[in-house]
Order: C-alpha cells, then sequence, then structure tokens
C-alpha cells in the first residue's frame, strides 16, 4: 500500500523511512496526549548548489481538542529558514521550544520540536503545534497525560520511540480516550483516567486501582508484566466473565533501554466483537445455504440421469443428459461458494472442475486432452455462474464434436489406451483492463464453415450466446481456424 508518506520525495533509505512510517503509525496517541497536531517534517533531497528544504510527509490532528491545523500540509515544502525551529532540532538532535506566528489564530503559538532519530541520525522533526490554553495542565488526568507524552518524546529522542517491530498498524489499539492508564516500573497503577476505570468496572474491578497491579486487581492479563520484561509494546484481549472483552494495549516507558514504567490504553471492544462473531456466524449460514444449493442440484441432477436411463428414445436420453450436465455445471459454482462465501469467486477452480466434467465425457478417455493457460483471476459470483455454464458448453462442445472417433462416433478408432492423445484442446484465460478473455481452441475437424453464431438456432451454443451477450454484456466468436479446429473467443467487459 502506498501511503502519503511514500509520496514525498527524501534521501532516506528504506530503513530510516519504516521507521517513520511506524511513528506515523503509532503518533494518534502522541496527538491526543499532548492535545496537540502534530507535523513530521523530513529534509528534501540533497540537490547540489541548492538549500535543502523542509517537506512535510505527515500530519495528525488530536481527537480530544479542536485543531490548531486546518490545512492539509502534506507534501508542502517550506524553506528551512522559515521553520528554523524545526531545522534547528534536526541539526542539533535535541528538542527544540518556541513560538510561531500563527496566521489564523493571529498571534504566536507555542511550538515543540521533536528530533527523530534512527540509530545515530535524526532522520525527522515532529512538530507540534499546540494553544496556549493547553500548555498548562489543570485535571490530574492532563497532568499524566503529560507525564507520559514527555517521556515518550524523549524515546524519540533516543531512537526508542517507535518501536523496532513489524506490522505496528495494522493491528487495532486503542486510544488514549478510550481508556489510559499509567504505571511505574513494577507495573503499579500509578493513575487511572475515569474512561479507564469505567472499563475496569466492566471487567469486575471496584476497588480503587492505584497501588496495584493489574493482576491483584484481578485481571488476568501479562501484557504489563511482558511489556515491562521485553520493553515492547503488548497488545491483548482481555475476557472476563462470559461476556465482557477488553481490548487492553501496554506501552513500556524506556529510559537508556530500560523499561522503568508503562502506559496502559484499554477499550472495551464487547460490542465490536459480539458484532465480529454475528458476521462470522452470518459468513458460515451463506456457506451452508451454498452448500445446500449445491447438494440439491446434484440431487436434480442424478435424478435426471436415473431418468434418462429409463428412456427408451435415444433422442430424449441425450436432452436428458445434456440438462443434467449443464446443472452439474452450475453446481460446480455453488459448491466454491460454500468454500469461501465471498463475492468473488477464483474462476481458476471453476475451469479445473469444468474440464474434468469435459474430459470425463468423452468416450475413450486420455484421447482428447485439455491444457489451460493463463488465468482470469477473481470473478465475482454473478459473473461466475453464466460464465461456467457457457464455458462448459464449449468444452463439450470440444468433446462432443471435434474428435468423432474420440466421442464414440467411429468405433474403433483411436480408442482407450491407444496412447497419446488424439485431440488436443486450449483453453487460454486472461483478465486485465480490458475485462475478462477466455478462448478455446481445438485442433479437430473444425465447426461448418457457414456456421454464424448470431443466427444459430442450436440449443448449445444459442445458451452460450444468450449467457454472454445478453446477460454477461460480453461478446463471442466462433469459427473454424485455418489449418484445422474450431476457435471460439469470449470477451467480456470490465466490471464497472
Ligand atoms: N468444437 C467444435 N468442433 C466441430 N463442430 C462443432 C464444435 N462446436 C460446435 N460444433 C458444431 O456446432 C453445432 C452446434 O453446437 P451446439 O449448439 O452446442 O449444439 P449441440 O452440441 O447440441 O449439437 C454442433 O452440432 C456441431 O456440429
Ligand atoms: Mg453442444
Amino acid at each position: 500500500m502506498t501511503t502519503p508518506a511514500e509520496l514525498v520525495s527524501t534521501d532516506l533509505t528504506p530503513a530510516e523511512l519504516a521507521h517513520l512510517k511506524r511513528l506515523l503509525a503509532s503518533w494518534s496517541v502522541l496527538a491526543d496526549l499532548s492535545f496537540s497536531d502534530l507535523l513530521l517534517v523530513v529534509p528534501t533531497p540533497e540537490v547540489p548548489g541548492e538549500e535543502p528544504e523542509l517537506v512535510v510527509m505527515g500530519q495528525i490532528r488530536p481527537n480530544n481538542r479542536p485543531t490548531m491545523l486546518t490545512q492539509d500540509l502534506v507534501g508542502q515544502t517550506v524553506p528551512r529558514t522559515s521553520w528554523s525551529l524545526s531545522a534547528a532540532a534536526l541539526e542539533r538532535g535535541e528538542v527544540v521550544r518556541g513560538a510561531v506566528h500563527h496566521p489564523l489564530v493571529g498571534e504566536s503559538v507555542p511550538v515543540e520540536n521533536v528530533p527523530v532519530r534512527f540509530g545515530d541520525k535524526v532522520i525527522a522533526v515532529m512538530v507540534r503545534v499546540y494553544s496556549r490554553i493547553v500548555a498548562t495542565p489543570v485535571s490530574m488526568y492532563e497532568k499524566n497525560y503529560f507525564e507520559v507524552f514527555g517521556r515518550l518524546v524523549e524515546m524519540i529522542v533516543a531512537g526508542e520511540f517507535p518501536f523496532a517491530q513489524e506490522d505496528v498498524g495494522t493491528q487495532e489499539t486503542p486510544r488514549v480516550g478510550d481508556g489510559f492508564v499509567l504505571c511505574d516500573g513494577e507495573g503499579r497503577i500509578v493513575f487511572a483516567s475515569p474512561n479507564a476505570i469505567n472499563a475496569l468496572h466492566r471487567m469486575g474491578v471496584y476497588s480503587t486501582p492505584e497501588g496495584h497491579t493489574l493482576t491483584e486487581l484481578g485481571v488476568e492479563s501479562s501484557a504489563v508484566q511482558w511489556a515491562l520484561a521485553t520493553c515492547h509494546p503488548v497488545v491483548e484481549e482481555v475476557e472476563r466473565r462470559p461476556d465482557v472483552i477488553v481490548l487492553v494495549q501496554c506501552v513500556p516507558l524506556l529510559e537508556q533501554r530500560v523499561a522503568n514504567g508503562a502506559m496502559i490504553l484499554m477499550r472495551d471492544v464487547t460490542d465490536v466483537r459480539r458484532l465480529d462473531r454475528l458476521l462470522l456466524s452470518k459468513d458460515a449460514a451463506i456457506r451452508e445455504v451454498h452448500h445446500r444449493v449445491k447438494n440439491n442440484l446434484q440431487t436434480i441432477s442424478s435424478l435426471l440421469s436415473l431418468q434418462a436411463r429409463r428412456l427408451g428414445s435415444e433422442e430424449g436420453r441425450a436432452a436428458l443428459r445434456e440438462a443434467e450436465r449443464r446443472i452439474r455445471s452450475i453446481a460446480v459454482v455453488h459448491e466454491i461458494l460454500s468454500r469461501d462465501p465471498s463475492d468473488q469467486v477464483p474462476f481458476d477452480e471453476i475451469v479445473s472442475s469444468l474440464v474434468r466434467m469435459a474430459e470425463d465425457s468423452v468416450v475413450s478417455p486420455g484421447s482428447v486432452e485439455v491444457t489451460v493457460e493463463g488465468d482470469l483471476g477473481e470473478v465475482t459470483a454473478d459473473t461466475a455462474t453464466p460464465l461456467a455454464v457457457a464455458l462448459a458448453e464449449i468444452l463439450q462442445n470440444a468433446a462432443e464434436h471435434a474428435f468423432p472417433a474420440a466421442s464414440g462416433g467411429a468405433p474403433g478408432d483411436a480408442g482407450a489406451g491407444s496412447g497419446a492423445p488424439t485431440g488436443h484442446v486450449r483453453v487460454t484465460l486472461a483478465h486485465g483492463g480490458r475485462g475478462l478473455e477466455i478462448s478455446v481452441r481445438d485442433d479437430g475437424r473444425g465447426i461448418d464453415p457457414g456456421f454464424d453464431i448470431s443466427r444459430t438456432t442450436s440449443l448449445g451454443l444459442s445458451i452460450v450466446r444468450d449467457l454472454v451477450v445478453s446477460q454477461l454484456g460480453g461478446s463471442i466468436a466462433v469459427g473454424a481456424v485455418a489449418g484445422g479446429g474450431t476457435l471460439v473467443e469470449i470477451r467480456l467487459p470490465p466490471p464497472r
């Protein structure tokens, strides 16, 4: 996935860029803890003879205060001279505080420029812009937010935050406002925000949390111990009583690589998980429906085949067998949907089943070889069924009409066990910007040169034409090829 951070051009190495992306993935916590807008600025690429500038790579607003920066600054380049505090932080590798004139506020606002270290190099500056009103904390929770923010800032300056670990940001994590707890180096709670107290209540904890560890309070979570021991953040879901689930994230606070405290964020995710479970069971229900549809189709096709065997007339038998085959080709799609009830079906799997069906219908097994090249990727369930029926029809024709010997037209010819296949059918599949393309080519006797798909009344190819043209909005061409054989080409427009 390309993020805006990658669109900004810099001289950063991939490892440095990854460090900044981890910061961008986890910095909403920093914006909330500091009640501030945050910007991430990096130097522009070096151009000989030119003064390097700064470019904004990321921007985030706090969730708990009005923003100070209403414009989107990502991608904007600014001269170092006008962002001299940020430039100073970058050069000196230390936090530079000051004030800048804010055109919208009409007065100067405080800023804090935090150098972002990676290894032995300062690679970026995190600029904190905030209102004077938040500068002085009044309540306990504000004091504790600022305390943790200050410690995380020191970790950024020391290169200890963000944590060097993969998949940060792909995990869902609680936010500061969901519930915030500060612990000391032993995991004892120093402060718990009102929302954290609520979450603890939901978990059945009613005693005063301060001075105790989560385990002492009866919360079965090892997140804090793990985070303190490994110096890495830990995310855990704690289940309490049958129906309460709380998501707990524990971020160790480090000083010179030693954890001397931890921040815990917790969110009651009971409702979310309940919905997840409902969705899961909805998926299971859809799978079950497809499974039953498939079973019913198979029953119908068995009934037709039973009936076909009892009929005296060869014409009637053939008609029932064809109907049975068409139903089986639809069942193939439901069989796949019963395994993965998404909107998209991997068409390759359908193709393999249809090919097997066609090969099985040849009277002399092994005399016709079908090969498949390319793929159609994922096809929506709506398209898959008509397309499967059409392709089954075309493959069946190749098996049935192209090689009269193989299909039993001339008994004794090219029969079973005679070695190499005498007939070849090549299915070519392609998908892309132009839509879906399917071609089926055989090297058999070739369709009648006067054949016209738009005017044919024969059942099989009329079905194919109607499905492709009327139902799927595509086009079809059928004709004999020079050198022998028949070529059928289907094109479907790209999905809207
Ligand atoms: N691959 C092929 N090779 C030779 N002839 C074919 C091929 N496909 C179709 N045909 C001819 O076109 C006719 C029409 O096909 P179709 O509409 O599927 O009807 P059916 O298969 O029931 O005869 C077939 O009867 C056959 O003569
Ligand atoms: Mg046919």
